[in-house]
């Protein structure tokens, strides 16, 4: 056996991870329909990872108001109905986290694998989106911009929400400020043309996403683990920026967050995107090396020799699986057996005759 850095446990806030290969969130659209609470289908799925050797577990984007929902099968934190799940994950021993989100001008729509595209209509149990401004994303209904009173919502209810995934015995909050959804379509001077505090200038188009931070930060206290999720480009000109994300991370980190996690685009319909192998990679490096905050790459990472590379060379410091991870669940024993990687810190029913 030999030590790896992808088996080499995490520790953040005084809570160790038992190893830096994690799952990251992925929309189910099977929460009971309108309440926003966990099926049993969440529980296996989630718990599958846990039993498989993840580090740690990210649930789905989890809407902190039922309108921050992306469609009316998602899964919502306005009730305390996860701690069934993060108990399983314990008790397989992965850390469990909760990915809170708000899906703004993109909430609504219908589910992934409907025949039909686009929002909801109101009759048919959508509801009314919100954003910074309101520009419609292409095929959705045109969003109301939020109000002073909106935004103030909003923080209220991330808060609030971070209060439950304490309460409920989650490790780790991520905070999804990624993909198009509403904390990124504040960051994107192409969704976000407002003309106030919260509009304009960086500084502006930031302040909402470190109110949240610090909101969450408050709410959670010193000892949970607190991600934020950036897309670190819209891949589209006049958009949002890697040197932003590169400032923004500094920032988060000046106001509690501990890791940051790198994706891509999800704001522009139509940007081209050159999606191969560990394509984001470079954006995590980048953010690693010019601000030392603990950084986690995602995108097509899907064998143990590339997420360990990953790790060697310094471009992150954890890596998060989502695709790889539904094809095999168990992808994290997989990797350690690939790996030859030393599995003390995993339960010995999982590797008990695993050599
Ligand atoms: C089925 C599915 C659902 C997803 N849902 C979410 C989500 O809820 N929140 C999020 O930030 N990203 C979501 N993503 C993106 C993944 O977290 C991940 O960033 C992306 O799939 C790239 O990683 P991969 O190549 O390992 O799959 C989803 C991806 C998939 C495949």
């Amino acid at each position: 056996m030999r030590n790896r850095h992808l088996f080499t446990p995490l520790t953040l806030r005084g809570r160790t991870v038992r190893n830096r290969l994690w799952v990251a969130p992925m929309c189910q659209y099977s929460a009971e329909e309108r309440d926003g609470m966990p099926t049993d289908w969440h529980l296996v799925h989630l718990g599958s990872f846990a039993h498989g050797g993840a580090g740690a577990v990210l649930t789905e984007a989890t809407a902190v108001s039922p309108e921050g929902r992306i469609s009316p099968q998602d899964l919502g934190l306005w009730n305390d109905a996860l701690a069934r799940i993060v108990d399983a994950l314990h008790a397989c021993g992965a850390s469990a986290g909760v990915q809170l989100a708000h899906a703004g001008r993109k909430a609504s729509t219908h589910r992934a694998w409907d025949d039909t595209r686009g929002s909801v209509a109101l009759a048919d149990g959508g509801w009314e989106t919100v954003a910074p401004s309101a520009i419609a994303f292409p095929g959705l209904a045109e969003p109301r911009a939020l109000d002073a009173d909106g935004i103030r919502a909003v923080v209220d209810d991330f808060a609030a929400a971070a209060t439950r995934a304490k309460d409920a015995g989650f490790d780790l909050v991520e905070v999804h400020a990624a993909h198009g959804y509403l904390l990124h379509e504040f960051l994107s001077p192409l969704s976000n043309h407002r003309t106030d505090a919260y509009g304009g200038s960086f500084d502006n188009r930031v302040r909402l996403l470190l109110e949240i931070v610090d909101a969450v930060r408050a709410a959670i206290g010193d000892d949970l683990i607190l991600v934020v999720r950036f897309s670190a480009t819209d891949w589209t000109d006049g958009g949002w920026t890697v040197d932003e994300t590169v400032e923004a991370v500094r920032l988060v980190a000046a106001h509690g967050a501990d890791l940051v996690d790198i994706s891509s685009g999800g704001n522009v319909a139509d940007a081209r995107i050159p999606v191969g192998p560990g394509y984001q990679v470079p954006f995590a490096a980048r953010i690693r090396a010019e601000t030392g905050v603990p950084t986690a790459a995602v995108g097509m990472i899907d064998s143990a020799a590339q997420a360990e590379q990953i790790l060697v060379t310094g471009q992150a410091d954890v890596v998060l699986s989502g695709r790889e991870m539904l094809r095999n669940p168990h992808f994290a024993l997989r990797a350690a057996r690939d790996l030859d990687a030393d599995l003390s810190a995993t339960p010995p029913q999982l590797t008990r005759g695993f050599a």
